[in-house]
């Protein structure tokens, strides 16, 4: 569908859960909210939504959290997604530490692609980000997800200045192993906005550290990427610089949360709830079609660290 500004909606992002089984410093703070369990969508109602989404034009659906293997149930969510006409492309953001055992069903179910969450490869710094989780655990998970046949896996590496800014070039030699890596700068949303801010880093301190990347000239304009290569290296390193240079005229995607809110934009306290009229298929159309027609022009930047709802909260 076509919203007010000329944007073709066809991206569908929903955090099955608020829940992590990480604490990554700059997402989840100390006094993290948990959700009752009648707050969030049951799965079959997040299957009516899809359906309804896949109507209004969504052809793409990512599952995020929190952590969407923690989901009860997930790889049965694929798998109806899957059985939904005209969705073409079911895609993961994970952070991989659960996927060693689930990558093989994950696949058979489905799910086309994974995009994973890793912010350092040194076990201590790893460690510290996530407040105790293993690297090694991650490092199965990826192993595990190409042995079932991912493809193309991206890794998704935030910018932490002065925690994981030496292992950029590390992380830059990936893209020769057959991964796409992303850097994303730091966003300050909701109460970990003050870390945020203390550890930002723009996006270009990668192109200075590394300045054999070339930009590539063909462009996804609907990815919040920029990307860059190595000549000779078989993968693109993309940049996504929500903070020093946002891609909103561009944007294709709404969001779905937990608690089963439609969010028309990441960087706004609006929110259009489905929870309560998820079983009537026309009702949330109704809302469905409001949520892309609301949709705002561009994000409120310089307000982030009023945005209610944390990382976690929201989906990434
Ligand atoms: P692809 O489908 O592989 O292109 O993935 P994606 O980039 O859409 O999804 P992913 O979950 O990997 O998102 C990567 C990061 O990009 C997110 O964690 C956010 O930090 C950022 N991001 C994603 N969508 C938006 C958005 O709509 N606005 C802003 N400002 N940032 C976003
Ligand atoms: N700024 C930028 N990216 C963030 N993520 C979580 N919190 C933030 C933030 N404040 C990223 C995660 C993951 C993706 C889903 O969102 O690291 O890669
Ligand atoms: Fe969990 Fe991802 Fe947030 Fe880390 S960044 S706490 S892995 S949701």
């Amino acid at each position: 569908m076509i919203d007010q500004y000329n944007r073709d909606i066809s991206y569908l992002r929903i955090s099955v859960t608020d829940l992590c089984n990480l604490r990554c410093r700059y997402c989840i703070s100390d006094n993290f909210e948990k959700k009752s369990h009648a707050e969030i969508l049951r799965l079959e109602e997040i299957e009516n939504i899809c359906k309804v989404a896949a109507e209004n034009g969504i052809t793409k659906i990512r599952l995020t959290g929190g952590e969407p293997l923690l989901r009860k149930g997930i790889i049965n969510l694929v798998e109806k997604i899957k059985n939904i006409d005209k969705i073409k492309e079911i895609a993961i953001t994970t952070n991989a530490v659960l996927l060693e055992s689930m990558a093989k069903d994950l696949k058979s179910a489905g799910a086309d692609r994974l995009n994973i969450s890793l912010d350092s490869m040194e076990e201590k710094t790893f460690s510290m980000i996530t407040r105790g989780a293993k690297l090694i655990d991650v490092q199965r998970g990826i192993e595990s997800a190409i042995s079932a046949g991912f493809e193309g896996i991206k890794i998704n590496t935030v910018l932490l200045k002065g925690i994981n800014d030496n292992e950029i070039p590390e992380f830059v030699g990936l893209s020769k192993y057959g991964f796409e890596v992303r850097f994303i700068e730091l966003m300050p949303i909701g109460n970990t906005a003050s870390y945020a801010k203390k550890h930002f880093m723009s996006a270009q301190e990668v192109l200075n550290l590394c300045p054999s990347l070339i930009e590539e000239e063909s462009y996804d304009y609907s990815s919040p990427a920029k990307y860059y290569k190595i000549p000779g290296h078989k993968y693109k390193v993309g940049l996504i610089r929500p903070i020093s240079c946002n891609f909103c005229e561009a944007c294709n995607r709404i969001r779905l949360t937990a608690d089963g809110k439609l969010k028309p934009c990441l960087h706004s306290n609006q929110e259009i709830d489905v929870k309560g009229v998820s079983n009537d298929m026309k009702a949330i159309d109704k809302k469905m079609k409001s949520a892309i027609i609301s949709k705002p022009k561009k994000h409120n930047l310089e307000n982030m660290e009023y945005i209610i709802r944390g990382m976690s909260k929201i989906g990434g």
